[in-house]
């Protein structure tokens, strides 16, 4: 099918009620969206993006009053929503019945947000059903952050893309969930762990189990690209025809002409937004291997430093 990317609201929603998967913007990376209470629509998303039926999905909603029409809200996650809603913020809570279990891939809880990008908040609002969208890239790949990485990799597979421009936070949605009444981050995000306990007093964090398909987001190899990619460790040999992306500083070991640095001014928020697109950039140059450094730290390096191990992972 021919795809087509604009800023025409009334077409993505046009599409979305045809039972269409279409790409849409949000303020943390493009997702591949479908009605998510219709099933027949949520199982091409899985389609397209190839993506393992046990890997459930985030249901998007336009405002708080919708998002208790898909699940039951603890008084803390009220609390968490009233915060930090709309935002990079996963809730996951008690499924209602309406939500289909194809969109849970079983489970009785549901994960929900409320994204915050100004197109896909007006989309939202002018349908009468809320959005099943897992991050736009095939499974296991490096998430975009253009409507053009969209095309790049689902151009063909599905009719529209909203393009919203670049996305502002560039790294997917922290994911909270709650267990024996507290709160435990499952994936870790632009919403840091301090920036949650000043809402819930404390707060665990829960992001590495290796093999639980509950969450396949937290497996340990994910967001990588297709180039071999590592860890760079000063003085390590290299091998030559390698790329390296770096922190905020080039490296004498590599020509410069082979090394990019995800934030020149150390900027841990312009490093999360270069991230996703400088992966991409660095494996469309053919490099037999890429070298990248990760950041230590608090607060957002937190997310950043999650998302590199992860994706060097996938190289290993
Ligand atoms: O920022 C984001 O969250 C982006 C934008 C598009 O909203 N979406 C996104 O979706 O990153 P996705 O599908 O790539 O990642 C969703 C993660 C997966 O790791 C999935 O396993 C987890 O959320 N998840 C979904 N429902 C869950 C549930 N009921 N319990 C535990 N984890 C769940
Ligand atoms: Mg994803």
């Amino acid at each position: 099918m021919e795809t087509v990317t604009g800023t025409e609201i009334d077409i993505a929603a046009h599409w979305l009620r045809e039972g269409e998967c279409v790409g849409i913007p949000t303020e943390t990376v493009y997702g591949l969206a479908a009605n998510a209470l219709d099933v027949h629509a949520v199982s091409k998303v899985f389609k397209v993006k190839q993506r393992p039926d046990f890997d459930p999905l985030i249901v998007h909603v336009a405002s708080p009053e919708q998002a208790a029409l898909y699940a039951d809200f603890y008084p803390l996650a009220t609390q968490l929503s009233e915060r930090f809603w709309p935002g990079p913020l996963t809730l996951v809570l008690p499924r209602k019945d309406v939500v289909p279990y194809q969109v849970t891939s079983g489970l009785d809880t549901v994960a929900i947000r409320i994204p915050d990008h100004s197109l896909t908040l007006e989309l939202l609002a002018s349908l009468d059903f809320p959005l099943a969208a897992p991050s736009a890239n095939p499974f296991g790949y490096i998430s975009p952050t253009t409507a053009r990485h969209v095309n790049d990799q689902l151009g063909g597979k599905v009719p529209f893309i909203l393009d919203g421009g670049e996305c502002r936070v560039g790294l997917e949605s922290t994911i909270i969930g709650f267990e024996n009444g507290q709160a435990v981050i499952y994936r870790l995000g632009f919403i840091t762990p301090d920036m949650v306990r000043e809402v819930t007093g404390n707060v665990q964090i829960r992001t590495h189990s290796s093999s639980d398909p509950k969450a396949p987001g937290m497996l340990t190899a994910h967001y990588a690209p297709h180039t071999p990619m590592f860890a760079y460790t000063p003085g390590q040999p290299i091998p030559e025809g390698s790329g390296f992306i770096g922190f905020s500083e080039y490296t004498e070991v590599f020509p410069a002409a082979d090394q990019v640095l995800l934030s020149p001014g150390a900027d841990e928020y312009e490093a999360a937004r270069n991230l996703y697109a400088m992966l991409r950039e660095m494996d469309n140059r053919a490099y037999r291997a890429l070298y990248i450094e990760v950041p230590e730290g608090d607060g957002l390096i937190l997310a950043l430093a999650d998302r590199i191990r992860r994706a060097v992972a996938h190289g290993q």
